[in-house]
């Protein structure tokens, strides 16, 4: 691995520490949905006043800016130099370019719904394209990928830190813990976004945002 690589990974490495704090507090967020909306919507309102601090929110988008780059161009490199070999090279590699795809996407619908729409994005936002199909056919696996996605690439992160630190035989069950953790938390706030633990209201400006992208959307009556 060349020099530059090096300083590529270590970059990445660091970037990932400091935005494990927002993704830690905002999958948090949507677990709290597990107690209703009003719940979900007080905690976000608490964890805004941190990431929605003007100068904390530019560093936040700054920071995955750059991390998406740093991202984009280690998978590159890793591919240039051939098809990942076992499990957690493949499990590194996937699960870093689902998330990159994941994440584009989810900034700029973020960043439509604010400047576009004037939406509010809180429970009802999220929970908007999780009541019907066909949104619910790209959304579901969508969200579920999002989080197995980026639990699975920062497990096989702390995988190589354990073997680092000398601790082999531990290292494959703490990535399969994290990839397990992606696994539960996706799937549970999967259940709280489509309904399955409440009825969600689909507010009408949702409803006028949904019918945007596909005019015939009826949403299903409960
Ligand atoms: C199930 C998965 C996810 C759902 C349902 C979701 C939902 C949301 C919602 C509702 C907002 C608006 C927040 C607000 O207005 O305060 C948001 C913003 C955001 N999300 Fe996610 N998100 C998910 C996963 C992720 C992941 C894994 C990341 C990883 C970095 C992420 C990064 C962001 C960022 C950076 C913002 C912008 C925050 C801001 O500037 O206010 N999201 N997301």
């Amino acid at each position: 691995m060349t020099e530059q690589s090096n300083k590529l990974r270590q970059l990445h490495k660091l970037s990932a520490l400091v935005l494990l704090v927002f993704i830690t507090m905002h999958l948090g967020n949507h677990l709290s949905g597990w107690f209703g909306i009003d719940a979900y919507n007080q905690v976000q309102k608490a964890f805004r006043v941190v990431y929605r601090f003007p100068p904390i929110e530019i560093l936040l988008l700054c920071l995955l800016g750059v991390q998406i780059v740093l991202g984009a161009t280690l998978l590159f490199k890793s591919l240039r130099r051939g098809r990942p070999r076992g499990f957690w090279s493949w499990a590194q590699v996937l699960s870093g370019g689902v998330f990159l795809f994941f994440i584009v996407q989810h900034l700029w619908a973020f960043y439509v719904a604010r400047a576009a729409y004037q939406l509010e994005t809180d429970f009802f936002w999220a929970s908007s394209v999780m009541g019907g199909a066909p949104f619910i056919w790209y959304f579901i696996p969508y969200y579920f990928l999002a989080v197995f996605s980026v639990l699975t690439h920062v497990g096989t992160g702390v995988r190589y830190w354990v073997i680092d630190a000398g601790h082999e035989k531990v290292a494959n069950q703490v990535g399969i813990g994290f990839m397990l953790a992606g696994a539960l938390i996706g799937a549970a706030i999967i259940l709280v976004l489509t309904g399955a633990l409440y009825d969600i209201p689909l507010k009408p400006e949702m409803l006028e945002y949904l019918r945007d992208f596909y005019p015939e959307y009826t949403p299903p009556t409960n």
